[in-house]
Parts: C-alpha cells; structure tokens; sequence
C-alpha cells in the first residue's frame, strides 16, 4: 500500500470512528464555536440562488445548510463525507430545519464520481487528502464554466491558541512527542500558503488568493470554563493523547488544561484567538474546456 492509501485508511476509520462520534457527540457545541467562522465562509463564497454547491467533508452539515438556505429550492447542495456517522447526524438536522436541496452521500471526494458544481467549498474539509494534488485534480473535473472554489482552512498551530494552548498544558503530563511532518495530511496541512498555491497549481486551478481570517473563537459555546475545559478534552490532538491514559494522569491533565483557560475567561464564553486563510480559486485547465474539447456532454450554467 502507497503512503497516500495508508492515509486515506486511517482517515476512513478515524473518521466512521472515534473522530466521527466524538465529532456527533459535540457537535451542538462545536457549531455555536464555529459559526463566526460558519458565517465568513458563507460570506467569502457568497453563493447565488439556482447555483450547484459541493461541499467537501460537510461533516454534520452545518455551513451545507446555510448553503443549501442560500441557493434556495432552484439550486441544490452536493454533500459529501466519508463519515457515516457524521452524516447520519446531518440527515437528521435536514430534516428539523425544513431544507430539502440536499443529497448527502458517503463518499471519498478524491476519487467518488460527482455532478458538476458552480462553486465548491468546505469548511475544514479538503486537508486530509493523501494525494491532495489528485485529489484537487479529481474534483476540478466537475466544474462548470465559471466555476468557482472557496473554503476555509486552518492556518499554524502556532496561530491558533484556542487549540494550542490546552496542547501546552496537556503536553509536561506525557511523554515527548515527534514533531509532525510539515503539510502532512491532517488539520494544518493547509497552513503554509506556497503549500496550497503549490497543491493547487499542480491540479490544475488558477494560483489561489488566501485571505487570513482572525477570530476569537468561545470554545465555552457560552457555557462557562468547565464546558471549555470539557470541549478541550474531546477535540483534536488533546483527546487523542488522553485517549489511553489513566485516570490520575487524565485528572493532572484535565486541571492543567483549567488553570491554562481561567486567563481567557469572559463571562460564560472562553474565547482564544483562532487564525485560517480564506481561499479562493478558479479551475485554470481541464474542466469545461476539456470537457467540451473530448466532445463530452455539457450542461454549462
Ligand atoms: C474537521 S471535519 C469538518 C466537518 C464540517 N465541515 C464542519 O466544519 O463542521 C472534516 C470532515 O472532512 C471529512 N473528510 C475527510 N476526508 C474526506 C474525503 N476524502 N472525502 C470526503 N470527506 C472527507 C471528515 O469525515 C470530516 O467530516
């Protein structure tokens, strides 16, 4: 097996795994965290009503549905995810909130044969390709003519003191860790902006632009520090490291990781700093005019 499949594994089973549950089990929590973000991205895409949206790794649905609200009932929403278990809880809330544009399919946007789109986008889900060139290459195959691509991307860890600074504190109760590998597949793989222009170049889309995006994100979702302290523990490389260790070191750990929190306290919300790129591109080659060249049928706008 390639390095790519061996990632693409691990991401089907982290993701109808622990990733995807734990994901499910916090997810009313994790959308109140993230709507500023939620709300910039739907902003940045800006879609049009009557448009074909993808959404990549839409995981429980939350921007797909303020997609699917915007292009209304003359436009629809393609949402795709490996993970079962996240999309069984997205067919869920379709179903509360009264929107009915919306396929959600379980499938590897890498490879999984699609519809055309006039805008792809995702929120936190294009950065865990093994083979993130194919992948993107893969994916621009389905853009009409005047296709657009926006998505939000975490930028370094170092940026992102809402994730970090619990990893600060968890870190003196474990042992040392090796450092990742820099663009690896995984939620910073998007990080460095020659990375992505690289990515994306190589696949055939036009050089992206990154605009940064600074928020104080409330990982509190408003429910005071116990509940941030709580989120911290569940997301991300923190729960991984806790996962497996006794109770006495996840006690140490989990006061650390309180004492770290209490300066950024404000009323019920604990708000830290968070940093992304915005991005935003255009097929350069391969979509419609090679599409309309090789005599395939086109359906255009
Ligand atoms: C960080 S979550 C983001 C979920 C959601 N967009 C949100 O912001 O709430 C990343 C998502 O990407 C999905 N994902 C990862 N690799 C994928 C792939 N190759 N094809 C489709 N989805 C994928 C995961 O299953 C997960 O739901």
């Amino acid at each position: 097996m390639s390095e790519a499949d061996a990632i693409d594994a691990d991401m089907q089973s982290f993701w109808n795994g622990v990733g995807g549950n734990t994901w499910v089990a916090r997810q009313a929590h994790t959308d109140i965290t993230l709507r500023p973000v939620a709300d910039a991205l739907l902003a940045h895409a800006a879609p049009r009503p009557g448009e074909s949206v993808l959404d990549v790794g839409c995981g429980c649905g939350a921007s797909t549905l303020d997609f699917a609200r915007v292009v209304g009932p003359s436009g629809s929403v393609l949402a795709l995810d490996i993970s079962g278990p996240m999309l069984a809880e997205a067919r869920s809330r379709e179903r509360k909130v009264g929107v009915s544009n919306v396929e959600w399919r379980q499938a590897d946007a890498a490879t999984a044969p699609l519809r055309d789109y006039n805008l792809l986008t995702s929120m936190f889900g294009l950065m865990f390709f093994g083979n993130p060139v194919a992948a993107f290459t893969h994916l621009r195959q389905f853009a009409r003519i005047g296709a657009r691509m926006s998505f939000v991307a975490w930028r370094s860890l170092a940026e992102n003191p809402w994730i970090g600074v619990p990893m600060e504190a968890v870190a003196p109760h474990l042992p040392a860790r090796p450092t990742g590998k820099p663009n690896a597949p995984g939620m910073f793989a998007f990080a460095d902006p020659g990375y992505v222009e690289a990515v994306l170049t190589a696949a055939g889309w036009s050089p992206p632009k990154l605009e940064a995006l600074d928020c104080a994100l409330d990982i509190a979702a408003g429910r005071g520090i116990d509940e941030a302290v709580t989120q911290s523990t569940q997301i991300g490389a923190v729960y991984s490291w806790l996962r497996n260790e006794p109770d006495e070191t996840r006690s140490a750990a989990v006061e650390s990781i309180h004492k770290a929190l209490m300066p950024y306290v404000d009323g019920n919300g604990v708000r830290l700093p968070a940093a992304m790129w915005l991005v935003s591109s255009t097929p350069s080659c391969g979509s419609s005019a090679a599409r309309r060249r090789d005599n395939l049928v086109w359906r255009g706008d």
